[in-house]
């Protein structure tokens, strides 16, 4: 059973989060008030315990489950990063499950074979030194370099509530995530992206926002990579008056 955070009540947000991180990337979420919050921890990260997942499809159903446990039947489907790519998998097994779709600092291509080399060098390093490795790597590009010292603590330590199990399982299922171009989208969705953000830059969220019908793009200033933690007042008020919230 997955550890989900299930607070207030209104329009129901499923809020899937990135790697390696865990539900509490989006605790400044929280003070969005008038919709019911689901926040899971996938598994092997934050406080759920680790099942085996091969697949962005394996996670989808996972959080699928975590609305049909709650009997929920539609949901703002809201994923950051590789949550985004687990939201481009619910929206082809479950559309009629999803109400709206926040896409937050994330793509929908596959990986390069650069970047999937990448994964695999990483899994090695991670079974060899643990998860440390990770979130020394991911750190940097998670907030710029002008964010406060405690607001880089508490990232790095939500990163190392990762287990190596979910890490690597993650990497891996990262690694083989299909091409989402063409997942068709629905419902109207609200594209977020820190301006400074390395990983997943400004040029991939105008993409996604050119692609799919609907979508609304906001660019968040001052902000790397997990723009809702950096910039989470700027954050907040796009999701506040997007339709895709309605
Ligand atoms: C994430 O934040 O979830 C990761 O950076 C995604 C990735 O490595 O592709």
């Amino acid at each position: 059973m997955l550890h989900v955070t299930d607070s207030g009540s209104g329009t129901p947000i499923l809020w899937i989060h990135g790697f390696p991180l865990a539900s509490s990337m989006f605790e400044p979420q929280l003070a969005i008030e008038g919709v019911r919050h689901l926040m899971p921890d996938l598994p092997g990260f934050g406080r759920s315990p680790f099942s085996p997942v091969e697949t962005m499809d394996d996670y989808a159903r996972a959080m699928l489950e975590v609305l049909d446990q709650r009997g929920i039947d539609r949901a703002v489907i809201a994923g950051f990063s590789m949550g985004g790519y687990i939201a481009f998998a619910l929206a082809r097994l479950a559309p009629e499950r999803m109400r709206g779709l926040i896409l937050i600092d994330t793509r929908e291509t596959p990986d390069t074979d650069e970047a999937r080399k990448g994964r695999y060098e990483t899994i090695e390093k991670v079974q060899r030194e643990g998860v440390q490795v990770v979130a020394d790597s991911m750190l940097p590009k998670m907030l710029t370099a002008s964010a406060p010292a405690e607001m880089r603590e508490r990232v790095r330590e939500i990163m190392m509530s990762s287990s190596k199990e979910g890490v690597i399982a993650a990497l891996r299922a990262m690694a083989a995530r299909p091409d989402s171009s063409s997942t068709r989208i629905g419902v109207p969705t609200l594209i977020v992206v820190g301006s400074e953000d390395p990983i997943t830059p400004p040029a991939d969220a105008e993409r996604m926002a050119r692609a799919i019908p609907n979508a609304t793009l906001v660019n968040i200033d001052g902000a790397a990579h997990l723009s809702n933690y950096e910039q989470a007042e700027a954050f907040n008020a796009a999701v506040r008056t997007s339709d895709s919230v309605r």
